[in-house]
């Protein structure tokens, strides 16, 4: 075994792999996602716990994007651990036909912490399918094919979530799914700006009127984007977006699967305007992704739908007894931890500490935040807000930051000109700082390329 700096015995039973070695097998055997194999640089990850993971020779990270903005709660939290050893012992699968205990107290659960009369769900094995199962439960409940989504959107990499999806990671999978049509958003990009809601909700109206409203089931949308930058949206804008989508008979659908969860400070992004969506997609956060869930989450009269009609849908994984074990144990961190309150609370110090990067720094174009759920745009230039990197491309600058992150001990997600603020929700203002201090060094980068 070789000696690494900050493990016990038997943390390392398991691990014997150098962290060259993990990468060069991984590269070898294993296809990354969204990159062409041969750019490919992954970091080797042995270990992690709370807000922090370590590299097989034990160079830490502070995870300042929990992972792919799911690990919530921290990494390596007991309790979920041991919800999880319990029911592998007990029983680690049974398939969806059948009703088990984790199954029904998740559904119980779920109805009490999800936002109105939203109190029926159908569980899926992550975010995407939770996407195309509500795309397909919109269609059968309003007998409507079209489907309305967003530019700057990510609603999964799956032939329908990928087709629903406005952003370039899109491009290469058309054509996609028929009846699918994508509008604007209240936010056009660093340079142009954001409309207001009268504005955003006009060309909805109008794009609604021009594609024929009988014709649409649903609106799909995530109520603050996640990748494509953090937006949140002005407010009215998704009371009007629910006031347009009762008018028309269309259902609307939130994809929560990122703002879900504490994420924003509230169980869910749309509490902060309190609207009520037809259809809620979650995942990530749901199980803080110590095991893989999904879920789609409907009203009553969509669920009343079902009842003498069949839903034409399912999967090997619904319901996994493993994966709602975990879900159960999550959320009661998220109580028993208040990380929901923290994440608002810590949120307020995120939001301050954003401000004076902003002030110190002229690279920093714009800074957004909602909760523990922030985004920095980068500018070469603060009179035009000219982007340091183009849209769907890098730069040497982004790339120089992203290195500098990296070789500093911050782990986060670098995009474009962006790059975010998303920690575990039980992180400590002085882990805050720890991260900003870091940031704030990076920045002298970007600095050096304003005109
Ligand atoms: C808003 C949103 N929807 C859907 C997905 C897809 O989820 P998954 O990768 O679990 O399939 C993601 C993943 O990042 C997401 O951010």
């Amino acid at each position: 075994m070789r000696s690494r700096r900050g493990w016990g015995p038997a943390a390392s039973a398991l691990m014997t792999m150098t962290g060259d070695e993990m990468i060069a097998l991984s590269k070898k055997h294993t296809l990354f996602e969204w990159a062409a194999q041969a750019a490919v640089d992954p970091i080797p990850v042995a270990r992690a716990r709370g807000i922090h993971f370590w590299t097989p020779e034990g160079k830490r990270f502070i995870d300042f994007n929990s992972q792919l903005m799911c690990v919530n709660i921290g990494h390596g939290d007991a309790r979920v651990i041991r919800a999880i050893q319990e029911q592998a012992a007990t029983l680690a699968y049974a398939n969806p036909f059948m009703a088990t205990e984790p199954r029904a107290r998740l559904g119980v659960k779920l109805a009490e912490i999800a936002p109105g009369d939203i109190d029926v769900f159908f569980f899926t094995s992550g975010g995407s399918d939770a996407n195309e199962n509500a795309i397909k439960l919109a269609r059968l409940a309003t007998g409507r094919h079209k489907i309305l989504a967003r530019y700057r959107s990510y609603h999964g990499a799956t032939a329908g979530s990928i087709t629903l999806t406005g952003d370039p990671r899109r491009w290469t999978s058309e054509p996609g799914l028929a009846g699918v049509v994508h509008v604007l958003d209240p936010y056009h990009g660093i340079e142009r700006g954001w409309d207001s809601a009268a504005e955003a909700l006009s060309m909805l109206d109008e794009v609604i009127q021009l594609e024929g409203p009988h014709t649409i089931a649903a609106f799909i949308l995530e109520p603050v984007t996640g990748t494509n930058g953090v937006l949140v949206p002005p407010d009215g804008y998704l009371q009007g977006v629910r006031e347009l989508c009762t008018k028309h008979g269309i259902l609307m659908i939130c994809d929560e699967v990122m703002s879900g969860f504490g994420r924003t400070g509230e169980w869910f992004a749309v509490n902060h305007w309190n609207v009520v969506p037809d259809l809620l997609t979650m995942a990530k956060g749901l199980t803080s992704a110590y095991v893989q869930l999904g879920a789609v989450g409907m009203r009553r009269a969509i669920a009343d739908h079902f009842k003498d009609t069949v839903f034409q849908g399912g999967l090997t994984y619904n319901s996994h007894p493993l994966a709602c074990a975990a879900a159960l144990a999550t959320i009661q961190v998220y109580e028993e931890d208040r990380l929901i309150d923290n994440a608002r609370r810590m949120g307020g110090v995120m939001k301050e500490l954003m401000a004076g990067l902003q002030a110190r720094h002229p690279s920093v174009g714009a800074a957004r935040s909602i909760g523990l759920f922030g985004i920095v745009e980068l500018v070469r230039d603060r009179a035009t807000r000219r982007p340091m990197a183009p849209f769907n491309g890098t730069s040497d600058e982004m790339k120089a930051i992203s290195r500098f992150f990296r070789d500093e001990g911050l782990y986060t997600f670098v995009r474009w000109n962006t790059f975010f603020a998303n920690p575990p929700l039980s992180i400590t203002e002085l882990e805050l700082r720890e991260a900003f201090g870091i940031i704030d060094r990076g920045l002298e980068i970007t600095d050096r390329a304003v005109a």
